[in-house]
């Protein structure tokens, strides 16, 4: 028997070397073979995901202390992850090839966020750079990176949507754009999975996650429930779902929280309706973390019931629950699945398996040589920082006090200014190699002999000894710990007091505020998204010192910066930007590099204010502006303005730009025809920038309530100073389209409104008619 199936597999995999993903009915022969081979235990076990933390499969869970070398032999283990190091998962692979019955290689997956050894910008930075083709590129080294070290799926890109700050994971979204979202998710895919030839051996399988609408918890909770309608989620919200699948990524990841009462997990409605049988994704679905099990804290069954239910559902791999493995025997036995349940979502395994070559040559990635070679690579490293370069959002800049002398006094003053791991953000676990750079690192490397740099604390991180304790800890076992820290406990007031004088032999001030690495990602939702406490009376002593001021934000959300604002002349917003932090701040704050990034999330002026998006709706009663004073019985605040303190798309430059003369090609548009709209930018400073040119549409008129505004379309221009450009889009019916109330995508005839601007705000506007 045994020696059967070495046969099947060799000969199989003779047959197929080099078998390409177009090749389906080979790869179906294949399978259909393998299959016929496997027992019912045999087949589950490859539905089931590991997490591979201390090699003891499922330890905790359902009592499983197997060791898993014996699993991976009994073939009851499909896959595992979290596990970093080429030789590590080269030693599991010959467990799963050469010891157990049927030879299957396992998946090896990694939460590959923002880079594998080198880290880059967190993605919401990166989205603030508008640039798909460079977010590629770091998908790409990513990918470079991580399939060198033997991982060959990586649980990115997270593309949720999300209006709220309090959220932690907002970090790893493109922001709240569906269209920008779209377009980001797309390139995420193409550099993970270049021509989804997935069996090169630098591709990698993307996971979409987290499907779906897991950005939109109520109150910003993390894991929190999602209820909204279906046409808002499909019009606001899925998108970019949509877009990557559409792009062919190879599997998708459902989400924690619920949507219409029923659990991501177990919904039929997103798994099988729309996922599958709407966008035709033909790929397959693993669960986040212990999703299965959670649904019994859902409370919508038992661990037989839901286990049952999830694999109804669209569910093929099951990460961590064991639940799959533990009760899917029973649940065929009392006929709660068919074992055709079971054989679709083992295909769809195996397919996955098979377009990544690994039936061909299980050990592709499994080459030391290799992964020496590449990781953490001088290129990496050079690439890391020029993407940082343009992530950053220029927020503020009175009187052009930026971009700043190097022969200078400057304090850097604040507890995220001298803390590198910091600077690397959430789900920077599997860099090792490449240290990062603080920004007092960064500026002193910048400066060298022709100023000075100074350093002090100034403040705690929080206000709560303990909680910062947490805070600076490590994080899930995977991230470094943060270290914006005191070796030893000092009162604020003793911080503050070094600080100022520091302060006052200084000539300029950069203060480095705002969140630590643990203050986002999964689990690290605020309620007040702000400048806590003590950094912000920190920031108030400096500016009460009177000397020129720049902040320097790190953060991994939209905080409220509404008294920085008001008091800092320059505000630099510097998300996470990754291994290269501090050199490439340091670019900027100098005017080596002349900022260009514009952020992709509404900066709210008030907390009350969120969840806030710039793309709402109008209302029965709205206000006549979004500054204007508080009037009763309309759509607004007593005690705040509508306006966001920045709006979405917002982000300044060292140069100016004008935008002028609007025209369009016809003020009417038909079905198969193309509307021009274009518009003069023109570069009134004094010198050279990049700006990105944004076009919003407004359905004036339709079935159902429109946005005030959508994005549609972007372009980026560089212009020398002086320069002046024409930069025009086109419109086609396919731009007016949503989803109606019915659900179907519709473009209604009637008034549409085009708009262009630098930001969601400032824009210029005309309207056509489409019939
Ligand atoms: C997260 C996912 C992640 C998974 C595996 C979960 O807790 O929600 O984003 O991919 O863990 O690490």
């Amino acid at each position: 028997m045994k020696l059967k199936n070495i046969l099947l597999y060799s000969v199989a995999s003779l047959l197929f070397a080099g078998c390409s993903k177009s090749n389906t009915s080979k790869m179906d022969n294949f399978i259909d073979q393998l299959m016929d081979e496997m027992t019912v235990k045999e087949k589950i076990g490859q539905l089931n995901l590991n997490v591979s933390g201390g090699f003891v499969a499922g330890e905790g869970i359902n009592g499983n202390t197997v060791p898993l070398e014996q699993r991976i032999e009994n073939g009851e283990i499909g896959g595992l992850f979290g596990m970093k190091n080429v030789e590590v998962i080269k030693h599991w692979q010959q467990v799963a090839v050469e010891k157990s019955r049927l030879h299957i290689p396992l998946l090896f997956g990694m939460d590959v966020i923002h880079g594998y050894d080198v880290t880059f910008p967190i993605p919401l930075a990166l989205a603030s750079s508008w640039d798909p083709d460079m977010i590629e590129q770091v998908a790409r080294t990513s990918a470079i990176e991580a399939s060198s070290d033997g991982v060959n799926w990586v649980f990115s890109p997270m593309v949720d949507v999300c209006h709220d700050a309090r959220w932690g994971r907002i970090a790893e979204s493109a922001g709240e754009d569906p269209y920008l979202g779209g377009e980001i998710a797309k390139a995420w895919v193409r550099g993970y999975q270049t021509n989804n030839l997935l069996d090169a051996p630098d591709n990698v399988m993307a996971c979409v996650k987290h499907y779906a609408l897991y950005g939109a918890g109520e109150a910003g909770r993390d894991y929190n429930t999602v209820d909204m309608s279906r046409p808002k989620a499909m019009n606001e919200f899925m998108l970019p779902y949509k877009a990557a699948a559409e792009q062919g990524a190879g599997s998708f990841m459902a989400s924690f929280n619920e949507f219409e009462g029923i659990p991501a997990t177990a919904n039929e409605y997103l798994l099988d309706e729309v996922l599958r049988k709407r966008w035709g994704f033909k790929g397959f679905v693993v669960t986040d973390y212990t999703g299965i099990m959670e649904m019994t804290n859902h409370g919508i069954g038992n661990e037989l019931e839901v286990t049952a239910r999830a694999l109804k559902a669209g569910i093929d791999m099951d990460m961590v629950s064991e639940y799959f493995t533990t009760h899917l025997q029973e649940a065929i036995e009392k006929k709660m699945v068919k074992m055709d349940d079971i054989d679709r979502a083992c295909r769809r395994v195996l397919e996955a398996k098979y377009k990544l070559g690994l039936f061909d040559d299980p050990y592709k990635y499994c080459d030391v040589a290799r992964a020496k070679a590449t990781l953490g690579k001088a290129e990496h490293v050079k690439q890391a920082r020029k993407v940082a370069q343009q992530c950053q959002v220029l927020l503020k800049n009175d009187g052009n006090l930026l971009p700043l002398k190097r022969n200078q006094r400057i304090a850097v003053i604040g507890p995220l200014g001298n803390s590198a791991n910091d600077m690397l953000g959430c789900w920077s676990g599997s860099s090792e190699k490449v240290l990062p750079v603080s920004l007092i690192d960064g500026l002193k490397i910048a400066v060298g002999t022709q100023g000075r740099v100074e350093y002090a604390t100034g403040s705690h991180l929080v206000k709560n000894p303990e909680l910062e304790k947490i805070l600076v800890g490590s994080f899930m076992g995977l991230a470094k710990a943060g270290n914006a820290k005191e070796s030893t406990w000092r009162s604020n007031g003793e911080l503050l007091r070094e600080a100022l004088v520091v302060a006052s032999r200084s000539d300029v001030i950069i203060a480095a505020l705002g969140e630590n690495m643990n203050m986002n990602g999964e689990g690290a939702s605020r309620a007040t998204p702000n400048l806590p406490e003590p950094q912000l009376q920190l920031l108030e002593a400096l500016v009460a010192t009177g000397k020129p001021i720049v902040l320097v934000v790190f953060t991994g959300r939209p905080l409220e910066l509404t008294w920085a604002d008001q008091h800092v002349p320059a505000i630099l917003n510097a998300w996470f930007p990754g291994v290269e932090a501090g050199n490439a701040i340091a670019d900027v704050l100098f005017g080596d590099v002349n900022p260009s990034a514009k952020i992709t999330v509404t900066f709210p002026r008030s907390i009350g204010q969120i969840p806030i998006h710039y793309n709402h709706k109008n209302t029965g009663r709205p206000h006549s502006a979004d500054d204007a004073p508080y009037i009763r019985f309309k759509s607004n605040y007593i005690d705040v303005v509508n306006a966001p303190l920045y709006p979405f798309g917002y982000g300044l430059s060292y140069t100016t730009f004008a935008y002028a003369r609007m025209k369009l090609s016809s003020n009417t548009l038909s079905k198969d025809g193309k509307l021009t709209v274009s518009i003069q930018v023109k570069n009134t400073g004094a010198r050279a920038g990049k700006e990105t040119v944004q076009l919003y549409i407004h359905d004036v008129i339709s079935s159902s309530t429109r946005p005030v505004k959508e994005l549609k379309g972007f372009k980026q221009i560089e212009l020398q100073a002086g320069e002046c450009q024409i930069v025009s889009f086109e419109i086609t019916s396919e731009d007016l389209k949503f989803y109606n109330h019915e659900l179907e995508y519709v473009c209604e005839p009637g008034e549409f409104e085009v708009m262009i601007g630098p930001n969601s705000r400032d824009v210029i506007s005309a309207s056509f008619v489409y019939n």
